[in-house]
């Protein structure tokens, strides 16, 4: 298991590496002037800040899986946080003509959790909604406190994701083949579940061609008395 979790890290990390090497290679080889050195400098500052968050982001799920990286709770508005994850995401949502939409209903959500983890899994879950549904869709958030728990839904109106994928999104590195265009390294789900875990809570999909796809955020109950 563990064996198979760093052959997976080291390839996943060579790939990138390799691609920069090979733009620095080029460069030198060439009779580049000054001006496509500096954009070869910074290209391969683009690429290794994407290489050293993934190392980041990769650190961030171990520990937390680990209970290394110890939750720093407080009592949370769900309410205010989701408001907050639904605003931040609104610029990029109208650039690709994409309706945000944000449905709570009036009341607290009140839950005892890392401020800063919970708005991560949220943000990793709309960042997909937006950046696999295409020109013209809908993305729809939704929270909502029941005595046993909390739920929070984000719905798009995108491509159902493929039945053969459904199953490894949640894993390491693992991106849809239809997904292979848009960046991205295949991280943002598994540490959402993570992040979501360790809070005792858990992460469901749900998809059908012509419906999109739901992703639901659990946590348990019974919330903080207001
Ligand atoms: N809302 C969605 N609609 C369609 N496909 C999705 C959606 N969310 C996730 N997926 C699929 O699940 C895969 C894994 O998602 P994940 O967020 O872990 O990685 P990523 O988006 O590819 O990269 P990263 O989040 O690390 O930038 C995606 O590559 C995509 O194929
Ligand atoms: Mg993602």
């Amino acid at each position: 298991e563990l064996k198979q979790v760093t052959d997976n890290v080291a390839h996943e990390l060579r790939t990138p590496i390799t691609r920069i090497r090979g733009i620095a290679e080029t460069t030198l080889n060439s009779s580049a002037d000054r001006n496509e050195f500096r954009e070869m400098a910074a290209s391969v500052i683009e690429g290794s800040d994407r290489i050293i968050e993934m190392i980041n982001t990769m650190l961030e799920i171990t520990r937390t899986d680990s209970g290394v990286a110890e939750l720093v709770r407080t009592s949370l508005n769900l309410r205010e946080i989701i408001r907050e994850a639904v605003d931040l995401f609104k610029p990029l949502a109208e650039d690709k003509n994409i309706a945000l939409q944000l449905e709570i209903p009036p009341g607290d959500i009140l839950f005892s959790g890392d401020r800063s983890r919970i708005q991560r899994a949220v943000a990793n879950l709309i960042d997909n909604a937006i950046k696999y549904t295409s020109s013209g869709g809908l993305v729809k958030v939704s929270a909502r406190s029941h005595p046993t728990g909390i739920k929070v839904i984000i719905a798009d109106t995108g491509p159902a994701i493929d039945e053969k994928d459904i199953s490894h999104i949640f894993d390491r590195f693992y991106r849809g083949d239809e997904s292979r265009s848009t960046p991205g390294s295949g991280l943002g789900l598994s540490l959402a579940l993570t992040l979501i875990r360790a809070h005792g809570g858990d992460i469901f999909v749900k998809s059908s061609p012509g419906r999109g796809n739901t992703f639901t955020i659990t946590l348990p109950g019974p919330p903080l008395p207001s």
